[in-house]
């Protein structure tokens, strides 16, 4: 059976999802996560888009090893460079080089002839390829390229040392039966294609991302570049769940395997919505919490009878932890520990004993400590971002007689102590504006989302927020059985993240 490679691209453009920026530890943990997963390639970022993205590509190749680890450049040389800068340290470092080739992109964007694209694309790829011997190009809007001169750019850049082709449908556009005879086209028409492997990357603006993914697998294609909860540009990218799980569970339709660590998905998959604050949406296919619950009666009770009445996968495949009762207030720091390597956590000390004091505090308040409130509680307690200002406590008078009213302490910089109130036209906005009189840096609240952890009254709520500032948004997490003090630690969160960019410049 054949290997089918996977490319993952959370990194780069999962990561240019509007409103999905990452900082550079968010994005080495990340990375460390899919590399436990078991993905051939990540697509750790864009150098020569920032500083900040160079960084984060550098830090990940000189830090994770068993993948390719790959950058993006345009054609254009000083990309080029600054990519190979970026990943030469990695074990086995991949430049990507992009160039748009459709009509429409070459007359009203690039405004170059297609032979002047057709030059660049091989000279980008030849400079490249000095620098390692792993080069990937990409034809962008190649759906929407005419397939003859698409297959002159392939045949230049093959010749250029090109060992990857990938097509991307960069606006979402193909079908599946028109993608698939796209692929075969190549393998025809296209002189030394053999060596190299053919790629996608599809897009999902018609919901058909995976679907194209798929087709193109069954035409031949051998690396699919896709990302965790199909996040991505405008509607985003073929998900990898989707595509992995869909592989294995059709084998028979596919003919391919990966090597993916198929029980590392879900948590892969929690991560990442924790760290973007991207929510997944409760229907979502392999990863979504309403993907293997039944609610029918007839349902529940062909499940029990035999699972695989209802059931085409075992949630246990894809690591979809069991909402078992695990710990209580009598547990200790060892059963916690042993809970957490169970469940997949490696936490160093110093957050092994916040995540314990947040266990304890939760095990007070809630009778039954699941696997769900756990993962909650690791979340929040795995620091990716250092606290400047640390929340000491919130507290709110509101309902529907007076003016909801906040009073918060924060811990400053220096440890100081200080206390702030406002008034505001809900409690959030309150706690939001005291805080606020007290932090003083300017932003706005762009995106506010509550949901509950688990089920019963007793659940954690769990707020992701969006604020911006001078045009760049951040992100903030915050879990508790309040949800005002939850809204109060995302906001904190959000705010220390917006303190520490500001800082780093
Ligand atoms: O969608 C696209 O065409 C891309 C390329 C850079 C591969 O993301
Ligand atoms: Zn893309």
């Amino acid at each position: 059976m054949d290997r089918l490679i996977i490319f993952d691209t959370t990194l780069r453009d999962g990561e240019q999802a509007a409103g999905g920026a990452l900082n550079t530890s968010e994005k080495l943990e990340i990375a460390r996560q899919l590399a436990r997963l078991g993905v051939d390639v990540i697509e750790a970022g864009f150098p020569a888009s920032s500083p900040g993205d160079s960084k984060a590509v550098s830090l990940i190749a000189r830090e994770v090893r068993a993948p390719v680890i790959c950058a993006l450049a345009r054609a254009h040389p000083d990309d080029i460079d600054s990519a190979w800068e970026a990943v030469k340290e990695a074990e086995r470092p991949r430049i990507h080089v992009f160039l748009s080739a459709s009509d429409i992109h070459l007359m009203h964007q690039l405004k170059k002839s297609r032979e002047q694209v057709l030059a660049l694309a091989r000279d980008m790829v030849a400079r490249a390829r000095q620098y390692t011997d792993d080069v990937e190009f990409s034809p962008m809007d190649a759906s929407r390229t005419e397939p003859e001169y698409l297959y002159q750019v392939l045949e230049a850049v093959i010749k250029a040392g090109a060992t990857t082709l990938n097509i991307p449908d960069t606006v979402g556009y193909a079908t599946p039966d028109e993608f698939g005879e796209l692929i075969s086209g190549i393998f025809v028409h296209v002189p030394g294609i053999s060596p190299a492997v053919v790629s996608v990357h599809c897009h999902d603006d018609l919901g058909l991302a995976t679907a194209n993914s798929l087709e193109a697998v069954r035409r031949g294609a051998r690396q699919v570049e896709c990302t965790v909860n199909g996040i991505g540009e405008r509607a985003g990218n073929a998900s990898l769940e989707e595509v992995v799980m869909a592989v294995k569970t059709r084998q028979n339709r596919f003919g391919v395997t990966t090597g993916i660590n198929t029980e590392q998905i879900y948590r892969t998959s929690r991560l990442v919505s924790e760290l973007t604050a991207f929510p997944v949406q409760p229907n979502k296919a392999i990863v979504g919490t309403n993907a293997f619950s039944h609610e029918s009666g007839i349902h529940q009770d062909g499940v029990i009878k035999m699972p695989i009445t209802y059931e085409i996968i075992d949630p246990r495949t894809v690591g979809v932890p069991a909402s078992s009762l695990v710990l209580g207030k009598l547990s200790g720091r060892h059963a916690f520990k042993e809970r957490l390597a169970e469940l997949g956590y490696s936490l160093s000390e110093e957050d092994f004993t916040r995540a314990f004091a947040a266990f304890k505090e939760l095990a007070d308040k809630k009778k039954e400590v699941t696997d769900r409130d756990i993962e909650s509680i690791v979340a929040q307690e795995m620091r990716t971002v250092a606290e400047v200002y640390h929340l000491d406590c919130v507290q709110v008078s509101c309902g529907d007689r007076g003016i909801p009213t906040a009073s918060v302490r924060l811990i400053g910089p220096e440890g100081q102590v200080l206390a702030d109130a406002s008034l505001g036209t809900g409690p959030v906005d309150a706690v939001y504006k005291a805080i606020n009189r007290i932090v003083g840096v300017p932003n706005e609240l762009i995106e506010f989302t509550v949901k509950s952890v688990t089920e019963g009254i007793d659940a954690i709520g769990e707020v992701l927020i969006r604020i911006e500032s001078e045009r760049v948004t951040y992100t903030g997490r915050g879990a508790d059985t309040d949800v005002i003090v939850a809204s109060a630690k995302a906001y904190m969160n959000a705010l220390n993240r917006l303190i520490a960019a500001k800082k780093a410049g």
